[in-house]
């Protein structure tokens, strides 16, 4: 069974090598995978995953959410490929061609994930962006029709919150990854910006293979304490199910 530590991944939202360097050393030891975003990748360019590798045995999740035309995805997917990384994402979006474009780009030597709907939208935003009411009265049907799209485009799993993950893995099997960001310790004090979050404990309760938590870790006074605060959190969690 996968240790708790190994549940996190932690996002490197920072905007240099250096400041990403520190959270690199801090937390190499206490956290699955670092999240490489855009802010990063744009400063530093694939040298970043070169850092990361050397610090220590924490995976790699290239999260630049592609969305494009399929040629143009299949391109990026695999320069992708050649980077050693364990997940990349591309957004679920319009269509099931650009997924199935990620996933012959990504030629099995990366898991390409379906970014669903981002945990920061909420009802209203999907009804001001004109989607039907189906889907602005019940977001979880829009993640699961997105799922579904990712799913059969031969994506190995979603991004989705932890509150869709039940779901999700009832109706796409328990190997189809979820990575849940979203995630709000219940002693973090405030959502930031995003609004549909849930805690550690409810996450992997629910069925989530991997957690991304930022804020939560990287503005504590003690980045590495709060990671092992999050994994003890997650431990009990795993006590229980195995019970
Ligand atoms: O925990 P925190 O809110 O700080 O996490 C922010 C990170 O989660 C960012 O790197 C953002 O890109 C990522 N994120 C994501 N998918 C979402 C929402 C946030 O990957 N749906």
């Amino acid at each position: 069974m996968k240790s708790s530590q190994n549940y996190i991944i932690f996002p490197l939202d920072v905007s240099t090598v250096k400041e990403a360097a520190r959270y690199i050393d801090l937390l190499s030891d206490s956290v699955g995978l670092f999240k490489v975003g855009l802010e990063l990748f744009v400063e530093a360019g694939p040298e970043i995953i070169r850092v990361i590798k050397s610090a220590g045995s924490a995976g790699i999740f290239l999260d630049l959410k592609f969305h494009d035309i399929p040629m143009t995805v299949e391109r990026a997917m695999g320069r992708v490929a050649g980077l050693g990384v364990k997940f990349a994402t591309v957004h679920c979006g319009e269509t099931s061609r650009m997924l199935e474009a990620a996933v012959a780009g990504g030629a099995s030597a990366v898991g390409v994930l379906g970014v669903t709907v981002l945990t920061s939208i909420s009802r209203k935003d999907i009804a001001s962006a004109g989607f039907k009411e189906a889907y602005s009265s019940d977001m979880s049907s829009l993640v699961r029709k997105r799922a579904e799209m990712a799913k059969t485009a031969g994506c190995a799993g979603v991004v989705c919150s932890g509150h869709e993950v039940k779901m999700i893995k009832e109706a796409f099997g328990k190997d189809f990854c979820a990575v849940t960001p979203g995630i709000r310790p219940a002693w973090q004090a405030g959502n930031d910006d995003q609004r549909r979050i849930v805690t550690p404990a409810a996450a992997v309760k629910n069925g989530s293979d991997y957690l991304v938590i930022g804020r939560p870790i990287r503005d504590a006074k003690d980045p590495a304490a709060a990671a092992k605060r999050v994994a003890d959190e997650i431990d009990s969690v795993l006590t229980d199910l195995k019970k």
